[in-house]
């Protein structure tokens, strides 16, 4: 595992962005596994910065997005599609048509994973994942107790990421959906390359548990551990304990 530690956010994000940078201009037509989030902003806008200079081009990426909450589409702004097209997609010479988030909304929700792991095959597997983590140890939606087999599936959200998301609708957590669609650990697990960022103080204890603990579900981004090609970027604040 590699660690890389910048001094803020800023520069933390650019690092993250490189990552991301290196991968495009490797392999033009490759499969991105992004994320979304507070802590993934910073790196879009580095992308797309590079993109508008020239530097980048999307035209043959394909992405994957990790997650969507259940009960929102594109047309509403707290949704995860909504968030990727805000953020980046609209930013770039991507085609949206090889831009996928997990519907939130399909009619048979057992019908919507398994046609999002078929996605997945069919564009052979994820060749970089971005992730980001919860309080809790959480991947995209990935809860405490969740076991390590699975692929997307439908989860209900806990109090704790619920509370933590609540900011994103004025701090009312009425609001915040109860349910999510997300990639299981498994589908995360398969990317032949995972990049994770953290940032800031509040994130340094789990980013200690998950990445010096033990590897247990009750810790999710702990499985990370058995993978073999993961890099970690974030500030000093978040990586304190492994540095
Ligand atoms: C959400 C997302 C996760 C993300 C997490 C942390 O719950 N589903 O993919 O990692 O938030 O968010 P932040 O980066 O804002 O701390």
């Amino acid at each position: 595992m590699r660690i890389y530690s910048a001094p803020d956010y800023y520069h933390a994000s650019r690092i993250a962005a490189n990552i991301i940078s290196a991968q495009v201009i490797m392999k033009p037509d490759c499969v991105l596994g992004l994320a979304t989030g507070s802590t993934p902003i910073g790196a879009y806008e580095q992308l797309v910065k590079w993109y508008e200079k020239g530097d980048l081009d999307f035209k043959e990426v394909r992405t994957v997005n990790l997650d969507e909450y259940c009960g929102l589409d594109e047309t509403s702004d707290q949704s995860y599609r909504y968030f990727m097209n805000h953020h980046l997609f609209d930013h770039i010479n991507i085609d949206k048509a090889n831009t996928h988030v997990p519907s939130g909304t399909a009619a048979d929700a057992e019908q919507a994973c398994a046609d999002y792991n078929e996605v997945i095959r069919s564009m052979h597997g994820v060749d970089l994942q971005l992730l980001g983590i919860g309080h809790n140890g959480h991947i995209g939606f990935n809860e405490p107790g969740e076991a390590f087999d699975k692929e997307t599936h439908i989860v209900t959200l806990s109090d704790k990421t619920r509370q933590a998301n609540a900011r994103f609708w004025d701090g009312d957590l009425s609001q915040v959906p109860t349910h999510a669609i997300t990639m299981g650990i498994k589908t995360v697990m398969q990317a032949r390359k995972i990049l994770l960022v953290a940032c800031g103080e509040d994130k340094a204890q789990i980013m200690k548990d998950a990445f010096t603990g033990p590897i247990t579900p009750e810790v999710p981004a702990s499985v990370l551990q058995l993978h073999n090609d993961v890099v970690l970027v974030g500030d000093e604040a978040a990586l304190q304990y492994l540095l």
